[in-house]
């Protein structure tokens, strides 16, 4: 009801308004225009229902970006990336058909002079999250579905233009020529049909001080707490960890998600994307990661210090649970910690392991009524169990 509601809304909107991409002269398709195609394959159209090459880095392989053109991932630190409704709402307007349409009183708006719907979101508290994926491969055209790789997710996207994506520490460094990215997004199912958004660009790792390879990357799973289809409670070990594909959902062929219309597969805690860097994406990641079920064994995340030219302060944890097994059984019912979140994807597992100045380890707690996964950096001296 909601979504047919927004979607006729939409559909008033003058074209320049709605949607949203990733805009960056690295990117496939930077100058594609509402004339370029037979359809309009705007880097801002929304994707599905289509086959393969029509919706693949949005059939803009052919348009490529200038020699040059990269978009830097500095290891360890944010990468600033511009998301818009239009090219002209952003720095790169010069190139834009209706030029500069930014909104001077507000430089970060996604969409100026359109409501957030244009955009697909009810407001702060329906965004659902993006992410950005890479594949260590210079050539575009090599790169395979399950090549990709997501590296870093923003959970409150889109709602500003400049969006930051925090690039893990622990990234290597790209093949000569650079790596390819890719911009990925599926919005809130109440304010819009269902819909992918998929931009690629060419992107390099700069600052890279580890050789640690990506792991191959698995599906995720749906295994977060999920109230609008009566599931009240976060099941962990259902939970995909390391390293993740993209969701490809709603199209003809290729698809890795089947999720239905009003369910859509999102990049937040409901898939166990942690809000920024995916920082346990790594072949050495975890010491021991058995295959998802709602019953099955928790990961365990390796202690990476060793690999890691930074200094880092070692705080040996000595309790016996975390010895002897993955679980800690901790009888305090009521949580208080600020893990709880209103939207319908509560805080769950985190396996957010470590920046280049700290170790991380792994603590799981299994609590009466809420199970989760906790990871405690251990440069925090009080390590509370
Ligand atoms: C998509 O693929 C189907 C099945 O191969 C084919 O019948 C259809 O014409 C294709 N559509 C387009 C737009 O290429
Ligand atoms: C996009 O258009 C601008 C302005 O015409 C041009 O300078 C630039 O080279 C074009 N970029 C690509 C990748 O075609
Ligand atoms: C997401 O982007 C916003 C806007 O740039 C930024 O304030 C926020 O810190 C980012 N989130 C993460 C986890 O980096
Ligand atoms: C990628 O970054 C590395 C490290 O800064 C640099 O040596 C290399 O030339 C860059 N590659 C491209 C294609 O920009
Ligand atoms: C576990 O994950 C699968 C795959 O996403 C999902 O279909 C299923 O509903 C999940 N089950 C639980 C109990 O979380
Ligand atoms: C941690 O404690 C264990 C058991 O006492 C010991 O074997 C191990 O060497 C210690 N590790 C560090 C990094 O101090
Ligand atoms: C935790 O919940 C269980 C089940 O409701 C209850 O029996 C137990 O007393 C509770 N423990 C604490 C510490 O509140
Ligand atoms: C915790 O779980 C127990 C047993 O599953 C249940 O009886 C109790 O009502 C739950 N408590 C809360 C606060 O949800």
């Amino acid at each position: 009801m909601l979504a047919v509601v927004s979607l006729a809304l939409i559909a008033i909107l003058p074209r320049v308004s709605g949607h949203s991409a990733f805009w960056h002269p690295s990117m496939f398709g930077f100058n594609v225009t509402d004339k370029t195609f037979p359809y309009d394959n705007r880097p801002v159209a929304p994707i599905k229902n289509m086959n393969f090459t029509e919706w693949w880095f949005h059939n803009h392989l052919d348009f490529p970006p200038n020699d040059g053109d990269i978009f830097e991932l500095p290891a360890g630190k944010p990468a600033t990336a511009q998301i818009a409704c239009n090219k002209g709402a952003t720095d790169f307007f010069a190139s834009a058909d209706g030029g500069d349409i930014r909104e001077p009183n507000n430089m970060n708006d996604p969409c100026p002079n359109s409501p957030t719907t244009a955009y697909h979101t009810n407001g702060f508290d329906d965004l659902k999250g993006c992410s950005l994926a890479i594949a260590y491969k210079n050539d575009a055209r090599a790169v395979q579905p399950e090549d990709f790789t997501v590296f870093s997710v923003n959970h409150t996207c889109v709602w500003t233009r400049f969006t930051d994506f925090q690039v893990p520490a622990r990234m290597p460094p790209c093949p000569e020529g650079g790596c390819i990215c890719a911009f990925f997004w599926i919005h809130s199912p109440l304010s819009g049909g269902e819909e992918n958004y998929m931009n690629g660009f060419k992107c390099n790792v700069t600052g890279s001080t580890s050789n640690s390879a990506v792991a191959k990357s698995k599906l995720p799973r749906r295994c977060g707490s999920d109230l609008p289809n009566q599931k009240l409670q976060d099941v962990p070990a259902n939970c995909t960890y390391g390293a993740k594909q993209p969701f490809y959902w709603f199209n003809n062929e290729l698809n890795n998600m089947f999720e239905g219309t009003f369910s859509p597969p999102v990049y937040n805690d409901l898939y166990n994307f942690a809000d920024g860097a995916q920082d346990d994406i790594f072949i050495d990641s975890y010491t021991q990661l058995p295959d998802p079920a709602p019953n099955a064994a928790l990961p365990i995340v390796a202690d990476i210090a060793a690999n890691l030219p930074m200094p880092s302060i070692n705080i040996n944890i000595t309790s016996p649970l975390s010895q002897s097994a993955p679980y800690g059984v901790d009888d305090d019912n009521s949580t208080t910690t600020s893990a709880s979140s209103s939207g319908s994807s509560s805080y769950i597992a985190k396996p957010v392991m470590s920046d280049s100045h700290v170790t991380a380890n792994i603590h799981l707690r299994r609590r009466m009524n809420r199970s989760r996964l906790d990871i405690h950096r251990r440069n925090k001296r009080n390590i509370v169990w």
